[in-house]
């Protein structure tokens, strides 16, 4: 007999139905509720979607227990160790690493991509020189899809290739533009001979009165934090970008909407609000007190920096992000940095301390990277478009992963109603 497919049973109201049970590859099994409503009248509640599975993707898995993140399988560890972001780019889109001539093509296209449409340069001259990057980022990106009409039909996989190589390609472009306006430095034009990171570098830092000297040290860990902060399953600005995609919107657009969701605190905002917060500490006597502030439930303040959604161990990326950083402050010889100190004593103590242990709330990814891009001479506000230059690749490889699905549905929560019944219009002379 064939085996009998697993179920979950419903009891409910004298009614009881039974809901499939799907397993994954690795990881918990999963019950599917597609029928739920319709056999039951019954909604799940799930605000958060704390224990919601909303796809099928096969580019990244965590476990949150183990503090392991895979890339198409392969630990970030290994990747960190052997690999570089536009190899990693790769396997991300393809699902294979790539063979030494797919390599050398994936990186010729790329390269060949690096510059944006000179018109756009117009755009920044509309936002104010102290405007966010992030803000400018959104706007920029948003607008891509007003120049690039040759990719902008998503049901057509080369317009979805060229888009995902585009914006690839043009981010770390676009971010550059984003620094030097604020500045108020020219624009830098992309190297064709550069790596992705020491392009990025180079587009930020240098200055046409002088030639730019690429330190090696920081673009590789420059390279390092694009490929730590690629992909990550199913986080929000991700999912905003599924949920955007879904409703068939083109991919600029899409790319857009990441960029304005990653850009909060709780998210890729908190590597901003974290060294900023290390900066307030300012010193190792005063962490206690920023300890008991964040114990407290009612001063609304958060280590930024700790804690995860889905690690309940430490987050792999905080690991390797943590040798970059004594690798870099010892390059540049910043010995003693102060922020670096106070990172190090918050995290001992903050991880001796029963309320972050007992809440599993371990340093993330936000909380070395700060260190280092500050070590590189970047200002805060830059941190979290480096990040979505890096996560571009995790946000387009599973929008490209959503929109190749055979039966794609706009995505479209229920809720759960506590408002007002049905009642009449009361004129103004009765109320
Ligand atoms: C990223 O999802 C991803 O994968 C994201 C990311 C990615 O690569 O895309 O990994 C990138 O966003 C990393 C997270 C960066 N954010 C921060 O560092 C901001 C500080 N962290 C928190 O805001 C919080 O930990 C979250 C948002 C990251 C996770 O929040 P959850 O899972 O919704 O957990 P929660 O808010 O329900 O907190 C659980 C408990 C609460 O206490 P109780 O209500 O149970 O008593 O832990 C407490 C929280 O008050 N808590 C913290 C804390 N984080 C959680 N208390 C103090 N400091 C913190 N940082």
């Amino acid at each position: 007999m064939a085996d009998k497919k697993p179920v979950a049973t419903l009891s409910y109201n004298g009614k009881s139905i039974e809901l499939p049970i799907l397993s994954p590859t690795v990881g918990p099994d999963v019950v599917d509720i597609r029928q739920l409503y319709a056999d039951a009248d019954l909604f799940t509640f799930d605000p958060g979607f704390t224990s919601t599975a909303a796809c099928e993707s096969s580019i990244t898995y965590i476990d949150g227990d183990k503090g392991e993140l895979l890339y198409r399988g392969y630990p970030i560890e290994q990747l960190a160790d052997k690999s570089n972001h536009l190899e990693v780019c790769y396997l991300l889109m393809y699902g294979e690493l790539p063979t030494p001539a797919q390599l050398a093509d994936f990186h010729q296209r790329i390269t060949r991509h690096t510059m944006v449409n000179e018109q756009m340069h117009f755009f920044f001259r509309g936002f104010r020189r102290d405007s966010h990057p992030m803000a400018t980022m959104v706007g920029v990106v948003g607008a891509m899809s007003a120049f690039y009409h040759d990719s902008l039909d998503i049901n057509d996989p080369w317009h979805r290739e060229v888009a995902s190589i585009r914006m690839i390609a043009k981010l770390p472009t676009i971010a550059a533009m984003a620094f030097k306006y604020s500045l108020g430095q020219p624009f830098v034009y992309p190297r064709n001979e550069l790596s992705y990171a020491g392009n990025f570098l180079r587009m930020c830092f240098a200055v046409p009165t002088e030639d730019f000297v690429l330190n090696p040290v920081l673009e590789k860990a420059m390279d390092r934090i694009m490929m730590l902060h690629a992909d990550h399953e199913q986080n929000a600005s991700t999912s905003t970008v599924r949920l955007a995609g879904s409703s068939g919107a083109n991919p600029f657009a899409c790319i857009a909407s990441g960029i304005a969701c990653l850009w909060g605190p709780a998210h890729g905002g908190a590597n901003q609000a974290c060294l900023e917060m290390l900066r307030e500490i300012g010193t190792v006597d005063r962490i206690p007190e920023y300890i008991a502030k964040a114990k407290d439930k009612n001063s609304g303040f958060r280590l930024m920096g700790f804690g995860h959604r889905v690690y309940k161990n430490f987050d792999p990326r905080a690991k390797v992000m943590k040798e970059s950083a004594d690798e870099v402050l010892e390059l540049l010889g910043i010995h003693n940095n102060p922020t670096l100190q106070v990172a190090k004593e918050l995290e001992r103590i903050a991880l001796q301390d029963d309320y972050f242990v007992s809440k599993k709330l371990y340093p993330n990814v936000d909380f070395y990277s700060g260190i280092i891009l500050e070590a590189m001479g970047f200002p805060t506000s830059m941190f979290t478009p480096i990040f979505a230059i890096s996560r571009t690749v995790g946000w387009i490889s599973q929008w490209k992963e959503m929109i190749a699905e055979k039966n794609l549905k706009i995505g479209r929560p229920r809720q759960l109603y506590i408002g007002e019944p049905r009642r009449d219009y009361v004129d103004v002379t009765r109320r």
